[in-house]
C-alpha cells in the first residue's frame, strides 16, 4: 500500500501502528485486534488497503474456486440460527444418491472446478463407507481436490475419508464464545468442536473453520477471540460471513450481522492469518449485491460457487435470500469468473491448496 494510506491524520495512532506492524509481518495481540475490529471512518479504508496488500503478498492475485455440492439438507442438529435444523418442519428435505453426487462432481469438473466440496447437514445416513466410496470415485474420475463438510463425526470416519483421498475438511467453529456456542447449538460444546478440529489437523487434512458475524449476544471481543482461535488452530481456511436471520428458526426476529462488520472482520482476519484461504462467502454475497466483490477487496481470495443442480437448490435454505437459487452450475461458473476479472484478479487454475508448508508445490515465503 502507499504511504499515504497510513499517514492520514484521522487514523487513531494505535490503529496506524497496528496496521504498520501487520504489514511488517508481526503478529497482532488481542487488544490490537479488538481495536481494528472497531475501525471506523477513514480507518476502514486503511484497514482494507493493508489487508489487500497482505493478501497480494502472501496468497497472490489468483482467486480459487471451490464447487460446492449440497448433497443432503437433512440435519440431526437443532442450531437456533440455521434453516436446516431438525426442528424446521417447513423445509422440503432431499438426499442425493451417491451415484448422482459423482455425476454432479463430473459436471463440475467439466466446468473447470479443481476442488469439489461435499457438503450436507449432519446426515448420518451417509455412513463412513458411503462417503469413502464417493470420495474414491471422484478422486478416480477427476483431477480435483476433495473437501468434506458434513459436521461432527467420529475420528475413525474422518480417518477413513482422509485415507480414501479427501484433501480438506470444513468444520466451522461458528463462535469462540463457549456459552454462546452451547446456547446456539443445543447439545454441543465448543471444546468438542475444537477437539475435532485438532483431530482433522493430525490426520493431515487442510482444515477450514470460521465463524459468523452478528450472532445474537456476540461481542467485538468475542469476534477477536474467533480470530485468535483460528490463529491458534493454524487453519488453512477461514470462512467468515454474516448471521442472516431465518424466519423458520427461533432467531427469526433478531437483527442480522452487518456487511460493514463482516468486511472489517475479514480484513482483520487477513492480517491475523496471512496465509489462510479466506472465501468471499455466499452469505456475504446474499446480504449485498456486491458483497462478494467487496469481500475480495477486503482480503478474500476464494469463491465457493454452488454446483448443486437447480432442482435441489431451493431447499438448501440455511438463510433467506441466498444467491443463485434459480441458477444451474453452468450459469454460476461464468458469473464468478466475471466478478474476478472485473477486479483485475485471475481465476486460480490449480487445486488451490494451502500455500503453507507441506500442502502445495512449495511454500510461499513472506516478503514482509
Ligand atoms: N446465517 C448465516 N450463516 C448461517 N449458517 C447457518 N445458519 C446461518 C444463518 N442463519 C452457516 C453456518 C454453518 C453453515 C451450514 O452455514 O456457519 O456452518
Ligand atoms: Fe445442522 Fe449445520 Fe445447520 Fe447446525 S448449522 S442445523 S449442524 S446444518
Ligand atoms: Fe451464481 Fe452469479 S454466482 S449466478
Amino acid at each position: 500500500m502507499d504511504a499515504d494510506g497510513l499517514s492520514k491524520s484521522s487514523l487513531r495512532p494505535t490503529v496506524k501502528r497496528s496496521l504498520e506492524r501487520a504489514l511488517a509481518g508481526r503478529p497482532l495481540d488481542r487488544d490490537e485486534i479488538i481495536e481494528l475490529l472497531q475501525s471506523h471512518g477513514p480507518e476502514v479504508e486503511a484497514l482494507r488497503a493493508a489487508a489487500d496488500e497482505v493478501r497480494r503478498r502472501s496468497v497472490g492475485d489468483a482467486v480459487h474456486l471451490r464447487g460446492v455440492i449440497e448433497f443432503s439438507n437433512y440435519c440431526r442438529r437443532n442450531c437456533l440460527y440455521c434453516g436446516l435444523r431438525a426442528g424446521n418442519g417447513d423445509l422440503e428435505r432431499y438426499r442425493i444418491d451417491p451415484d448422482e453426487i459423482v455425476d454432479i462432481a463430473g459436471r463440475a469438473g467439466k466446468l473447470g472446478y479443481r476442488t469439489i466440496v461435499l457438503q450436507s447437514g449432519e446426515d448420518v445416513t451417509y455412513d463412513a463407507d458411503t462417503l469413502v466410496w464417493v470420495v474414491r470415485r471422484i478422486k478416480g474420475d477427476l483431477d480435483a481436490a476433495v473437501t468434506i463438510a458434513v459436521g461432527d463425526r467420529p475420528r475413525d470416519e474422518y480417518k477413513a475419508w482422509r485415507e480414501a483421498g479427501a484433501d480438506r475438511y470444513l468444520l466451522k467453529h461458528e463462535t469462540a464464545d463457549p456459552e454462546l456456542f452451547s446456547r446456539l447449538r443445543p447439545g454441543t460444546a465448543l471444546a468438542e468442536r475444537v477437539e475435532h478440529l485438532r483431530w482433522l489437523k493430525e490426520l493431515g487434512y487442510q482444515v477450514g473453520s470460521g465463524n459468523m458475524i452478528g450472532l445474537p449476544g456476540q461481542t467485538i471481543a468475542s469476534i477477536a477471540d474467533d480470530l485468535l482461535l483460528l490463529r491458534e488452530l493454524d487453519v488453512e481456511m477461514a470462512g467468515i460471513g454474516p448471521f442472516i436471520p431465518n424466519d423458520q428458526t427461533p432467531l427469526a426476529d433478531r437483527p442480522g450481522g452487518s456487511l460493514d462488520q463482516t468486511l472489517i472482520t475479514l480484513a482483520t482476519a487477513r492480517l491475523v492469518l496471512p496465509f489462510a484461504h479466506l472465501p468471499a462467502t455466499t452469505a456475504t454475497g446474499s446480504i449485498d449485491p456486491r458483497g462478494r466483490q467487496k469481500a475480495l477487496s477486503f482480503g478474500a481470495n476464494v469463491i465457493m460457487p454452488n454446483v448443486t443442480p437447480g432442482r435441489y437448490r431451493q431447499d438448501y435454505r440455511i438463510y433467506p435470500n441466498k444467491i443463485c437459487l434459480t441458477e444451474e452450475p453452468e450459469n454460476c461458473r461464468p458469473c464468478v469468473e466475471a466478478i474476478i476479472t472485473s477486479l483485475g484478479r485471475t481465476v486460480g487454475r490449480d487445486y488451490g491448496h494451502s500455500p503453507k508448508a507441506g500442502f502445495g508445490p512449495g511454500r510461499v515465503e513472506p516478503t514482509a
